[in-house]
């Protein structure tokens, strides 16, 4: 949800910021921006994507070694060329890039206006610029000792970097609630949203913590926190690779991301299951293991995808280690006075680590005394900071903003969870324990197995590409699936897309059922195999155009159905990493078919750090 880059050091900086504005363009694409120091202090800004700004730059003078830009994800202020950051002061002195949201900008807007600030913009983000200005001229302070001010005076979520035309060797950067990192070279920084546009030149970073104010003077830097305590900073060793962050080859970073699965799966189990030693290993959980085991009950907190994964989990927690599991929508939980205790365990589940609801949850958990268990997937996340323990997925990034790979990662991490709370509680019998470790290593295979369906799924895509509803039902371990195979539609290819339990169809949704209705039923065989043959042929009844997703072999279904599209047979348990491989595929090439950008759909980020 916008994405900052600066840098300051011995290179040139415009090519810099531009290259990694691209590498952050999934957090925000609306309008993009860039400030350059050089004798000067100049903006250029455009709306739409970083090859406009890109473009808009070919015949400026760009030159400089200190630079800041921006790409933007519209939160106050329609996307257009004067609500693009960077933002200038009033005096047009000093100049600001901002991802968050001030909540108090209006009465601080109010306020400046009455001292004579004046605004061009609608945003939140040139208030900001504007209170430090205020408080530098007003209290004759210094640039950072005004941003430190500033910071007691704003309310809301920030990462913020901050040039001055008058001092031309300084760079100020600062941060609550939205994430930032600094990259440490040689006699060289580099400051941006995540790590990505960074790897390329150092894997050294320091991770900002909230309230805390960067400044970079004279090839020097000092962190403070906003009472103004000297930091000491500690620099982690980011083992990320630069082609992970790459296309690849693959025409699309979702297209990329689906067929890796194979590999991010296996890593998000490597070394923690050992399936012919029957061991089984995550630190994370074994730490706070008796207090899993012995929990009340788990709470899972998650958005979109993660939520999916989440109840996904429930139904595994539940079965295997009969531990009651609630799972709620971070938005919702926060705001609903909830009932925790101390003897709850609250899972937050999130792949950027940076969602705000989901973080805010966190936070209301915790103070309500109960134990905080993160699942991942960026290192260093705020969420992976703020929880008390954690298992990391292992997905590597994922740039497509269409989650895929981090949804099958998080599923396999759960799984494992869910084993070892059922071993260690003894409602997971030790053969059965045996049985779904060796199924789960089998998993990667089968996966690779059902992405050689893609030609097939292409196939079923163009006879559907035009449709303008879907239905998906799945029942069981199926049913978060199918949830996850309509959303994956709707995001990308904007077509309305339902998922349903299949039996709650006919309290319902039945009723939109007709000859031109696309029904993806999820119908493997497993426990309600029975139960969705029966669905089945109440779609068919109405002449539904039945698409469905069955284990290799199934002779009924495919007696029925419309299309069939034959998946590996596994464990149940396991089978929502098989069954939403098609899925992912079939949104993928609808949308690619459609015209859609399915890397950077429509009103859409991947880091949601606003509520
Ligand atoms: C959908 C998607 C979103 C995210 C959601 C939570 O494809 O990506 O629904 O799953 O915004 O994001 P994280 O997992 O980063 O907390």
């Amino acid at each position: 949800m916008c994405g900052i880059v600066a840098y300051v050091g011995h290179r040139e900086a415009c090519p810099i910021v531009i290259k990694g504005l691209k590498r952050l363009e999934y957090r925000g694409y609306d309008s993009a921006g860039i400030a350059l120091m050089n004798g000067s202090l100049n903006v250029y800004k455009k709306k739409g994507k970083v090859s406009d700004l890109e473009e808009f730059l070919a015949d400026k003078d760009t030159h400089g070694h200190i630079g800041m830009g921006h790409t933007r994800w519209a939160t106050h202020g329609e996307p257009n060329d004067k609500n693009a950051h960077p933002h200038y002061s009033s005096s047009g002195k000093i100049a600001i890039i901002h991802n968050g949201i001030i909540e108090n900008y209006g009465a601080l807007k109010t306020l400046l206006q009455e001292k004579g600030h004046t605004f061009k913009s609608d945003t939140d983000s040139e208030v900001f610029i504007n209170l430090i200005e205020d408080i530098r001229v007003n209290n004759n302070c210094t640039l950072p000792e005004a941003v430190r001010l500033a910071m007691h005076e704003v309310v809301g979520a920030y990462a913020i970097v901050v040039l001055s035309k008058e001092d031309q060797n300084q760079l100020i950067a600062a941060r609550k609630g939205s994430p930032l990192v600094v990259g440490v070279g040689k006699d060289e920084y580099f400051l941006a949203s995540d790590a990505t546009p960074i790897i390329e030149y150092t894997n050294d970073v320091i991770y900002v913590n909230d309230y805390e104010l960067v400044v970079i003077k004279d090839g020097e830097l000092e962190i403070r926190t906003k009472e103004d305590v000297k930091q000491t900073p500690y620099v982690h060793r980011l083992e990320m690779e630069l082609e992970s962050i790459e296309k690849g080859g693959y025409e699309h970073f979702m297209l990329k991301e689906i067929y890796e699965q194979p590999r991010s799966i296996l890593d998000s189990m490597r070394g923690r299951l050992v399936a012919e030693s029957s061991h089984l290993m995550m630190s994370g959980v074994r730490e706070y293991e008796n207090k899993l085991a012995n929990a009340d009950r788990i709470i899972i907190v998650a958005c979109g995808t993660s939520w999916h994964a989440g109840l996904v989990a429930e139904y595994l927690i539940e079965d295997l280690a009969r531990i009651p599991v609630e799972v709620e929508y971070a938005s919702e939980f926060r705001y609903r006075n909830p009932i925790i205790t101390e003897k709850d365990i609250v899972i937050a589940i999130s792949q950027s680590g940076e969602t705000a609801d989901t973080l805010a949850a966190i936070e209301l958990a915790k103070s309500k005394g109960a134990t905080i268990f993160g699942i991942c997937n960026v290192v260093g996340s705020s969420i992976a900071r703020a929880t008390d323990a954690g298992a990391y997925t292992h997905a590597g990034p994922e740039i497509g903003v269409a989650s895929t790979k981090a949804f099958t990662a998080q599923v396999t991490v759960l799984t494992l969870i869910a084993m070892i709370l059922g071993s260690k509680r003894g409602t997971l019998e030790t053969t059965k324990l045996h049985q779904l470790m060796a199924e789960l290593e089998s998993i990667p295979a089968k996966v690779e197995k059902a992405l050689e369906l893609n030609d097939q799924i292409v196939k079923i895509s163009e006879l559907f590409k035009d449709a303008t509803n879907f239905l998906y039902l799945g029942r069981g371990y199926n049913f978060p699936v199918a949830l996850e195979g309509a959303l994956k539609l709707k995001e990308i290819s904007y077509i309305h897309a339902e998922g349903y339990p299949a039996a709650e169809m006919k309290h319902g949704p039945i009723a939109l059922i007709d000859e031109q209705m696309p029904v993806v039923v999820i119908a493997t065989k497993d426990s309600s195999y029975e139960k969705i043959v029966s669905n089945v042929q109440e779609v068919k009844a109405r002449k539904g155009k039945v698409i469905a997703i069955v284990t290799e072999g199934d002779k009924t279904i495919p007696s029925m159905a419309d299309y069939v599209i034959e998946i590996p047979e596994t464990s149940e348990h396991l089978m929502p990493l098989l069954s939403v491989i098609p899925l992912q595929l079939l949104s993928y090439h609808i949308a690619v078919m459609r015209g859609c950008n399915v890397d950077q759909p429509r009103n859409l980020a991947k880091s949601v750090t606003v509520e």
